[in-house]
């Protein structure tokens, strides 16, 4: 028997319990522990938030998040080529910071918000514009929706 407190809109609190099997108890309360979490209900309310904002993503909700590269700024055209496809997406960039790693590589962090679908077109193009060295992206959330 798993007993959870669960947040919810305007902060009031609803107690409820839950059935699980054994094993995956055992392995929730491991994971509680390696994450050094207060409590189970503390990794519960993580686990639905991150689900939340999972279901943001698939059903196509407005979205945050950011994307990374790294990148040789001396690659013929690279950096002029990464900036023009950044243009094309400028009504769901918010921000670009740009930190030059050393003497030649760059790495970029571009803060997006908007479509999923646009922003994972976004980051395609990025990824696989020749020359990039790593690519990433975090898949948060505008927060709005989550409690
Ligand atoms: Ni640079």
């Amino acid at each position: 028997m798993l007993i959870v407190i669960l947040e919810v809109a305007m902060r009031e609190i609803v107690r409820f319990s839950a059935s699980v099997e054994k094993e995956l108890l055992r392995q929730f309360d491991t994971f509680i522990k390696e994450a050094n979490l207060a409590n189970r209900s503390q990794g519960f309310r993580m686990l639905i938030r991150e689900n939340l904002v999972k279901q943001e993503w698939l059903k196509g909700k407005e979205v945050a998040g950011a994307i990374t590269l790294v990148y040789d700024h001396t690659g013929r055209e690279l950096s002029k080529k990464l900036t023009s496809i950044q243009h094309n997406f400028h009504g769901i960039i918010i921000s670009t910071q740009h930190i030059h790693l050393d003497h030649d590589n760059c790495f970029e962090i571009v803060a997006v918000k908007g479509k999923p679908k646009e922003v994972q077109k976004l980051f395609l193009r990025l990824k696989f514009t020749r020359g990039v060295k790593h690519s990433g992206i975090t898949m948060a959330t505008t927060g709005n929706e989550i409690p």
